[in-house]
């Protein structure tokens, strides 16, 4: 809590205007276009009209960023003009008059105050003293951070009082420009001395989405986690739970912000750099967050469902349709006999607390005892992972809202009850897993390049095993199909005028469907020589991929011959036509580009960790980035053929060289992406005066230098933010190191290019750093976007 001193006191303007002060004494007052403005600068409270919008408010925000606004008071009673005013009634309160002096709001302290003061702190809080009250004595009469509105600065309660029932809230703004109280609630659940948060949605509290329990250390699937910048405090006494955050490093600004939509961010702005916000963290930040999604006794992963060991899916017909919500039963039901025991899963998001239980200071043998005395006990949990963990929670009935969480990060074991014979079945099947992983992964090693089809086949036959008991022999397209004839009427009989681009494996026509729709229409070739089934089969891998920052699926065709995929339309093409043209580059601002460096990188995220199948793109490319109207990036061409892809300029050496692919050769690509991205340059066909490196080793050669900026595109000088700018480079040289295991993985190199407090690696020299001899120049291809190659043309580069 800021600490304040006598001194102040005696700069209370005694002149109506207050500008340029952090105080607001008694007969002074504040109208629109006066504002006060806390001692060190950072918060500023005032009159505001919302963007579109005609009404005014009593706001607070960021001075350096005052489309921040952290506070509103009279939410639900706007001025209809400009014509407000903040001052003291006669007894002291803070009230905001309208024109006729009517009160729209009012701080409702019930007390006379003497000689009461205002005062804007540099937390953001907006307190209110009485003049005569000892000042060494922090105690305020009334405080904003009491009065939340959609937003939880450092330092500012969410609280729940256990004696009055007050509850201290995140209420939504009803949309982008209207603070008034909208849709969605953030509040406390607490059963049986168990919290959680919850977005709960209406006055219904029906349908909600749920982070974890507190579990000593953080509330698990929260934005706010125990690590920087934001480090979260909970504190639970008899009388009052209460959860806040606290920021240590001091040029960091944090606020955890209940959208509109009823998404919780975590937005953080390093002040020294700019005063552009990123949002870090979001809740519900995938698919798995939806409460509920999987039903009952199934864990969501990725964008799929899994039934926990030893249950099976309650409507398999349903379940193969990727429709979970009829959740999962017991293949063999317990009766309680003798030999029943428990199944650990390891880093889940624990169950809802429906029908709990918790004993604070059980052991975790202590606790596995009790349930499994208790014959309706179905599942227990440590409560609190602190030390070597504490508290016993135990689960009675259907265990509901599990997600697969990162492995490590303070996230706790859930163990489920099995009948006797269960047990005995799943050690079984877990030995049998082990010998078929083994197989496969020999199978790999062993030089077989159609992997595409292996991998699916390893992450089908997994999903086997794990759906427990459900044998899935044959699995139905839950995609729409459309006629061929609707197509060639959408794409006007496939006509060249209608032709966007050229994929790896076919054209792409721009496609007007009856309903109006804009679709991308890719027409397989024939040559591509797929069979049915294989085509299915990787229909329902694309189908199942969905993210933001991945080209959505919309349907496809098959009719005789044709194999038709549909695809959501991107009116910006891709980034290529971008990055990479004189002109047009110029409309892609740093903001931009690092915007779409990072949804590529959040679409890489989902690909290689937080899909159901990890996926290796493979072919990761500026053409494969395709941007929509607001030039939001999206990652497109996860169709796979049976021959090796990847572009010439984006293939990691050992990929390029001897076909070996893997997470951290897309990473590779990934930093090419990164680089071309900064330098408006391609790396294929980069060429430079003073030497024959390519793009990679020539942002290195200027980084090693200390020169990294230089790499950066001319003209995009005006505006940009140059640790950001140099951070990207040196993540990017980080990214296309020579050996796979120099490389970060897709969610360390996130968090680099975020950059919260992190030191990085120092890159050595990228892969590929031989100067070329002016025979294989890249520079003299004439082949603007380079197609998929081929075999042939990758043995040609093992020639060098
Ligand atoms: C406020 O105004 C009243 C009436 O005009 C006056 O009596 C009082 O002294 C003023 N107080 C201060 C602190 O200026
Ligand atoms: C806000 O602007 C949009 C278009 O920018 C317009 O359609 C809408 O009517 C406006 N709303 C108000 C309240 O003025
Ligand atoms: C804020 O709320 C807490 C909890 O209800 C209460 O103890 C405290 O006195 C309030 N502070 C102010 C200044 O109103
Ligand atoms: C829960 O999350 C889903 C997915 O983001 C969202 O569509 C839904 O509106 C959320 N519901 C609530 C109550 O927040
Ligand atoms: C999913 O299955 C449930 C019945 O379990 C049904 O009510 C619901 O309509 C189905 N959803 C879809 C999208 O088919
Ligand atoms: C309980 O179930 C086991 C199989 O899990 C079975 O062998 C046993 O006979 C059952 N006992 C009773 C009392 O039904
Ligand atoms: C807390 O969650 C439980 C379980 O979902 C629910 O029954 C209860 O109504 C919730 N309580 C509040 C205050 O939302
Ligand atoms: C099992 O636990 C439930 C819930 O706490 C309780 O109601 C029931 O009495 C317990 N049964 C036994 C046999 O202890
Ligand atoms: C979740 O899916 C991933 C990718 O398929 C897989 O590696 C992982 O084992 C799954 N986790 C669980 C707990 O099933
Ligand atoms: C904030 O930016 C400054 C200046 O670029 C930098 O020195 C500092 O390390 C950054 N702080 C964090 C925590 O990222």
């Amino acid at each position: 809590m800021a600490k304040i001193t006598l001194s102040i006191f005696i700069i209370v303007p005694m002149t109506g205007l207050s500008l340029a002060t952090d105080i607001l004494g008694v007969n002074s007052s504040i109208s629109y276009g006066e504002t006060l403005v806390s001692s060190n600068l950072i918060f500023e409270l005032g009159f505001f009209t919302p963007h579109n919008s005609s009404m005014s408010y009593l706001g607070i925000w960021y001075k350096f960023s005052p489309n921040m606004i952290v506070w509103v008071a009279n939410r639900n009673n706007p001025l209809v003009d400009r014509d407000g005013i903040l001052t003291f009634n006669s007894v002291g309160n803070l009230v905001v008059l309208n024109q006729l002096n009517g009160v729209v709001w009012s701080s409702e302290w019930s007390g006379v105050l003497q000689n009461p003061i205002a005062q804007l702190l540099d937390t953001g809080n907006f307190v209110l003293w009485d003049n005569f009250v000892s000042s060494s004595d922090e105690t305020y009469l009334w405080q904003s951070f009491n009065y939340s509105s959609d937003m939880l600065l450092a330092g500012m309660k969410l609280m729940l009082n256990l004696k009055t029932g007050f509850e201290q809230r995140l209420t939504t703004w009803k949309s982008m420009d209207d603070p008034s109280p909208g849709d969605y609630v953030l509040e406390l659940n607490n059963t049986q001395g168990l919290s959680q948060y919850e977005v709960v949605q209406g006055h219904v509290n029906s349908k909600k989405n749920r982070t974890g329990q507190w579990n000593g250390v953080q509330f698990v699937g929260s934005p706010i986690v125990l690590s920087p910048p934001a480090v979260p405090v909970f504190v639970y006494t008899e009388s009052e739970i209460s959860f806040m955050f606290e920021v240590q490093e001091r040029q960091l600004f944090s606020v955890a912000k209940l959208n509109y939509l009823g998404v919780l961010q975590l937005l953080v702005v390093n002040r020294s750099r700019s005063a552009t916000w990123n949002a870090m963290i979001e809740f519900p930040s995938d698919p798995c967050d939806i409460y509920g999604r999987c039903g009952a006794n199934a864990i969501c992963n990725g964008s799929l469902c899994e039934c926990v060991i030893g249950f099976m899916p309650k409507s398999p017909d349903e379940w193969t349709v990727l429709n979970f919500s009829s959740g999962c039963k017991r293949t063999i039901p317990l009766n309680c006999s003798k030999g029943e025991g428990f199944w650990e899963i390891e880093n889940v998001k624990l169950p809802d607390q429906l029908e709990v239980m918790l004993y604070r200071s059980m052991s975790l043998d202590e606790c596995k005892d009790k349930c499994l005395k208790n014959c309706s006990c179905t599942a227990y949990a440590i409560s609190d992972i602190r030390g070597r963990g504490i508290g016993c929670l135990m689960w009675f009935g259907h265990l509901i809202d599990m997600r697969v969480l990162e492995e490590g990060n303070h996230v706790q074991t859930l163990y489920v009850r099995q009948s006797a014979s269960k047990l005995d079945a799943i050690r079984d099947r877990t030995r049998r897993k082990i010998i078929l992983v083994t197989i496969i992964l020999s199978s790999i090693i062993g030089g077989l390049l159609l992997v595409g089809t292996a991998l699916w086949g390893v992450t089908h036959k997994k999903r086997r095993i794990r759906t427990g008991g459900l044998e899935i022999t044959k699995e139905d397209i839950d995609l729409p199909l459309y006629d061929f004839a609707a197509i060639e009427s959408a794409t006007s009989n496939f006509s060249n005028d209608n032709m966007i681009g050229f994929g790896g494996i076919g054209p792409v026509y721009k496609g007007n469907l009856q309903t109006g729709q804009l679709v991308a229409v890719k027409r397989l070739s024939k040559s591509s020589g797929q069979g049915l089934e294989e085509f299915k089969n990787e229909v329902l891998l694309i189908a199942r991929l969905q993210h933001r920052n991945l080209v959505g699926l919309l349907g496809c065709c098959i009719e005789g011959e044709e194999r038709i995929l549909l695809y959501e339309y991107m009116d910006n093409k891709s980034l290529n036509y971008f990055i990479f043209d004189q002109e047009k580059s110029m409309l892609l601002t740093w903001q931009r580009r690092f915007d779409i460096v990072v949804g590529i990188a959040r679409g890489l995220l989902y690909l290689h960790r937080d899909s159901k199948l990890q996926v290796i793109h493979r072919d990761l490319k500026a053409s494969n980035i395709l941007l929509d109207g607001d030039l939001n990036a999206k990652i497109s061409d996860l169709a796979r053929t049976k021959r090796v892809i990847g572009t010439h300029g984006y293939m990691a050496p050992e990929y390029a060289m001897d076909g070996k692919f893997s997470l951290k050769s897309d990473i590779y690509s990934f930093g090419v992406l990164l680089l071309e991205i900064v330098s408006g340059k391609r790396n294929r066909g980069f060429s430079h005066p003073s030497h024959h490196h390519n793009l990679l080793g020539h942002a290195w050669l200027l980084w090693s230098k200390g020169r990294a900026l230089e790499t950066m595109e001319e003209g995009l000088h005006s505006s940009f933010d140059r640790t950001q700018v140099e951070r990207c480079i040196q993540v990017g040289l980080l990214c296309v190191q020579k050996f796979p295991e120099d490389r970060p993985a897709i969610s360390s190199a996130i968090y680099m290019i975020l950059n919260w407090g992190l030191v990085l690696p120092e890159p050595k020299e990228p892969g590929f750093f031989t100067e070329r001899n002016s025979k294989y120049s890249d520079g003299a291809s004439s082949k603007r976007d380079s197609h998929t190659q081929n075999l042939v043309t990758l043995t040609m580069l093992e020639g060098r």
